[in-house]
């Protein structure tokens, strides 16, 4: 029977990792999978998360089955991390899932069981898996302009045009911080013209946030989420624990179905739980619970957030860095944009084939459409990828 099954494509960032650990040259630099490096390229253990686990082994009694949506203390925390009190705690149902990658698949299995004939406005690009899963699934994708090439910001008139085409029933999936892959992203200003069409459209926003606390800080990352979620009749929040708290592993995220009131989100509810159930029952319970503890605990709390913002930091000037050593070797004010963007990743805006060059030549590894993440650049590797772009002329 299995040899009717056809030859799935490989995940182009996956792909890559690969490629990366198969290349014997020693001055390699892997610019690809979005995952963060600290100076020396280690990816760390934060320190809160040692402690709590360290706390965990000591305290924890049990390892018996947790509730179908996870640990509802996991839930309380992870709420209030991403929303605050934007909306009443009452109206949203919220599901423990395998990282944040299980969140958005939950979600657009909840979009598929409320509506199939619901069509995902997806940006162009966006993070190649939403359209895998999408395309696995069935779901129709209708792409919206979002990166302008020329400025290397967000092609924001053009976007606000293609969203403006959804209607009720649909679904318009955003980046709540941090655009994967392109580092571009809308200022408030914008984001309420976005929530002026929502408002007119009736399209359901679902918002994938995967990097709260990479870009302006934890509550200025979470802002536009906040400001959708408060100003729409409902929506869909697929929240990763996996960066913020760097437990890539542990696979840890949240989906959260905001709605008017009370009894809309049992009914949301029992979907989500409905559909854990069907596609792995009980989430994962380790990371949710260091997760739980860290932000539970005052110390750990205020400790985990201070290393956040040492790599949110250190992403910052790593950017400035670049951005600058691209100005003096290429003599021009182009690269610019490296130091606008937020988050772990830009897209530089160059060919597949500079990106090919920048491999064999110099062994250097980012997607292949141009996004590097910054995070896996050091002060030392800064100026070998500045001349590296420069040499073969992007
Ligand atoms: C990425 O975009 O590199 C990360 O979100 C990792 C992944 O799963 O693709």
């Amino acid at each position: 029977m299995f040899e009717t099954l056809k030859e799935q494509p490989a995940d182009k960032i996956l792909m890559l990792m690969q490629a990366y650990k198969e290349d014997p040259r020693d001055t390699k630099i892997d610019l690809g999978v979005g995952v963060y490096k600290d100076t020396s390229g280690n990816t760390p253990i934060m320190r809160a998360i040692k402690a709590a686990e360290g706390k965990l082994l000591e305290t924890e009694t049990t390892k018996a089955y947790t509730g179908l949506a996870g640990d509802p203390g996991f839930s309380d925390a992870m709420v209030n991390l991403v929303l605050g009190d934007a909306v009443p705690r009452d109206t949203v149902a919220a599901a423990a899932t395998p990282g944040g990658t299980g969140a958005v698949r939950q979600g657009f299995d909840m979009i598929r069981s409320a509506n199939p004939q619901a069509r995902v406005f997806v940006s162009d690009p966006t993070w190649p898996n939403h359209l895998s899963i999408l395309k696995h699934m069935g779901i129709e994708m209708v792409p919206y302009r979002y990166f302008d090439d020329e400025t290397r910001g967000v092609a924001f008139d053009a976007m606000l045009e293609d969203i403006g085409k959804a209607k009720k029933g649909d679904v318009v999936l955003l980046h709540g911080c941090c655009h994967n892959p392109t580092g571009a992203n809308l200022n408030m200003s914008q984001w309420k013209e976005v929530v002026a069409s929502l408002q007119k459209t009736g399209a359901t926003p679902m918002i994938d946030i995967a990097y709260q606390g990479f870009g302006d800080g934890l509550d200025a990352d979470a802002a536009a989420t906040r400001l959708v979620a408060s100003s729409v009749p409902e929506c869909l929040i697929a929240a990763s624990c996996s960066k913020n708290f760097g437990i890539y592993r542990e696979r840890t995220g949240l989906l959260m179905a905001v709605s008017q009131d009370a009894s809309a989100r049992k009914l949301n509810q029992g979907t989500l739980n409905y559909l854990n159930r069907q596609n792995f029952s009980f989430p994962p319970d380790h990371g949710a619970r260091l997760v739980t503890m860290i932000l539970s605990d005052d110390s750990l709390r205020a400790d985990w957030m201070a290393e956040l913002e040492e790599m949110r930091t250190l992403m910052l000037s790593l950017r400035e860095q670049l951005a600058s050593e691209l100005q003096r070797l290429s003599g021009s004010d182009r690269f610019g944009f490296i130091a606008q963007h937020r988050g772990m990743f830009s897209r530089l805006g160059t060919t597949p084939e500079m990106v090919e060059k920048l491999r064999a030549d110099h062994g250097i590894y980012m997607v292949g459409d141009s996004r590097l993440n910054i995070a896996g650049l050091n002060k030392n590797t800064v100026p070998i990828l500045a001349k590296a772009i420069v040499d073969v002329g992007i």
